[in-house]
């Protein structure tokens, strides 16, 4: 065994995006394309001597080989433990989880989360620090800039670990630790849900459908609902990670998870349906023929917390990014405790979870989480509304109908226009802000502009600002009207529009969404004249 010096380049395009850098699998294969990027993370990072890095991906193609590199780098860096998940294999929640538990530096998580894998698809990575979350804007520009003057990097010619079997390998100084990738995150998760209320309830004859999308939550779910909970065997669906993920798109929304979807629509639905993405840590919550808005489901849980043990105190406030409904402000306001609006990227609640100022945060794009750790997290949500469920006896449709009742509903959908022109895109956004100041006072549609900005954010923990976060016009009524460029696709750009319309009268609460949005998403194609600056007639994706 011995440690080589391997000389390098810097390759143009290593700056991470919204959750780490991003690319098709075919650029990640690139010589030196990987190993640039991972010394850049271990330059930036300072002396790793004595430390533990945990490292796991959502099983996708090129996630072995990608690990044996990590493994023969790290050591060539000097650090004390390296923690793998067995087969490669810890869902970015679980992650987080164990480089708390077992108080490691930080951990790299292999994976394009929701984007589809296998040799034409996408792979990623991520580096998240010892508070268990993404690293912040700072650290991953400090990478990016690494990688812009690389010239060398470092990695052992030790043979590969066998990292199917549980266990211990040296490699150079550091110790390999193979760890069940399942074991720490289920302790946690007993430690925060009544276990033997739901185990009650599966008991009883309740019936569930949790679909792992053959992807990473599979396993987590599987020992736990159908093992630890009781539920019946088949209740976990496609729930072996597969490297192309069974040549589906691996994100749990109503279009992607379409068999769910009809299956909770149909006359033999279980009572409550549930799924989560490729790399474990969004979640899509359903009933029988109802599905919850992840913003609907934010406001829901902060509303019900006290319910589930682990969050018996109370909150200390609510976060959510900048285009999830406002629906969680009003529980936020019944309940006498803060809610942040923050950026887009889980990365931006850390500072607040770390400092006590929110308990639970959430995003429109299918990601809730808490405190307990520092990604947003699948599992939690689906056994958050199973503790739900369990102490309410209440099926999902009602207990969303009496929340509406009780705050008023903020009617939302998201119109996607996926792998536009990146010129167009910009141009778009461009115009658009030249629109802004004159918006205000103007009436679209018979909704009053209130005010119309470029979201900016100034961290109220670190007091780091960013700025151009997205174009939000928002009217007298409470509606709004969002326009954002996705940070996480591969290919062109992806324009997203938000639409939210708040119905505080319950006999208007049981409309279809878009019927119910008609107004605003008409105004919104106007204001930004998507239809000619796309050539898109209609959205690719409405969720
Ligand atoms: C990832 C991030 C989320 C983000 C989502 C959509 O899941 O972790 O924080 O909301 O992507 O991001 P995008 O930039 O594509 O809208
Ligand atoms: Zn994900």
């Amino acid at each position: 065994m011995a440690i080589q010096t391997v000389a390098t380049h810097p390759i143009p395009g290593q700056r991470p995006g919204t959750s780490g850098l991003r690319k098709k699998v075919e650029v990640f294969r690139q010589p030196h394309y990987l190993e640039n990027f991972v010394q850049s993370v271990f330059d930036t990072l300072g002396d790793c001597a004595g430390k533990t890095l945990v490292v796991g991906g959502d099983g996708r193609y090129h996630n072995r080989a990608a690990i044996q590199t990590i493994l023969r780098m790290a050591a060539a860096h000097g650090y004390a433990q390296v923690l793998v998940g067995q087969g490669g294999i810890l869902s970015t929640p679980a992650v987080s989880c164990v480089i708390r538990k077992r108080q490691a530096s930080g951990g790299i998580i292999l994976s394009a989360s929701h984007n589809p894998g296998g040799p034409d698809g996408d792979f990623g990575i991520k580096y998240n620090i010892a508070a268990g979350g993404p690293a912040p804007e700072g650290v991953t520009e400090a990478i990016y800039r690494r990688s812009e003057s690389i010239a060398q990097y470092r990695l052992s010619d030790a043979p590969e670990v066998d990292i199917d079997r549980l266990g211990v390998t040296q490699v150079e100084q550091t110790r390999v630790e193979v760890i069940d990738s399942v074991a720490d995150y289920a302790e946690l998760m007993r430690g925060l849900f009544d276990f033997d209320a739901i185990r009650k309830l599966f008991a009883g004859g309740f019936t569930m459908r949790f679909d792992g999308m053959h992807a990473v939550s599979g396993p987590y779910a599987k020992t736990i609902i159908e093992g630890m909970l009781g539920a019946p065997e088949g209740t976990v669906i496609n729930c072996v990670p597969l490297e192309d993920f069974g040549g589906l798109h691996p994100d749990p929304n109503p279009v992607n998870a379409a068999q769910l979807i009809e299956l909770m629509g149909g006359a033999d639905a279980p009572d409550f349906g549930a799924a989560s993405d490729g790399d474990g840590d969004r979640n899509m919550i359903v009933g029988r023929d109802f599905d919850v808005t992840p913003s609907d489901s934010l406001a829901i849980l902060a509303a019900n917390a006290t319910l589930a043990p682990g969050y018996r105190q109370g909150l200390k406030g609510i976060a959510r990014s900048m285009p999830t409904s406002r629906a969680a402000d009003r529980v936020a306001e019944a309940l006498g405790i803060p809610c942040h609006e923050t950026p887009t990227g889980w990365k931006f609640f850390g500072t607040l979870l770390d400092a006590g100022m929110a308990t639970l945060c959430g995003e429109e794009s299918y990601g809730t989480g808490s405190d307990h750790i520092r990604e947003k997290d699948g599992v939690w949500a689906v056994l958050f509304w199973l503790n739900l469920l369990a102490a309410t006896g209440k099926p999902v449709e009602r207990i969303v109908g009496e929340h509406w009742e009780r705050f008023g509903r903020n009617y939302y959908s998201r119109h996607d226009y996926e792998a536009i022109d990146t010129a167009a895109a910009n141009l778009l956004m461009a115009d658009l802000r030249v629109k802004l100041p004159a918006l205000a006072g103007q009436v679209l549609n018979g909704h009053t502009v209130d005010f119309a900005d470029d979201f900016s954010y100034t961290d109220p923990v670190d007091g780091s600002t960013v700025t151009g976060q997205g174009i939000r016009i928002v009217m007298t009524d409470g509606s709004r009207i969002v326009y954002r460029l996705s940070g996480t696709g591969t290919e062109g750009a992806t324009l997203r529009v938000y639409i939210e319309l708040y119905e505080p009268d319950p006999s208007q609460h049981h409309r279809p969404t878009q019927q119910a949005l008609a107004s605003l998403i008409a105004a919104a194609d106007s204001v930004a004249n998507i239809a000619m600056q796309t050539g898109r007639a209609s959205p690719s994706v409405i969720t």
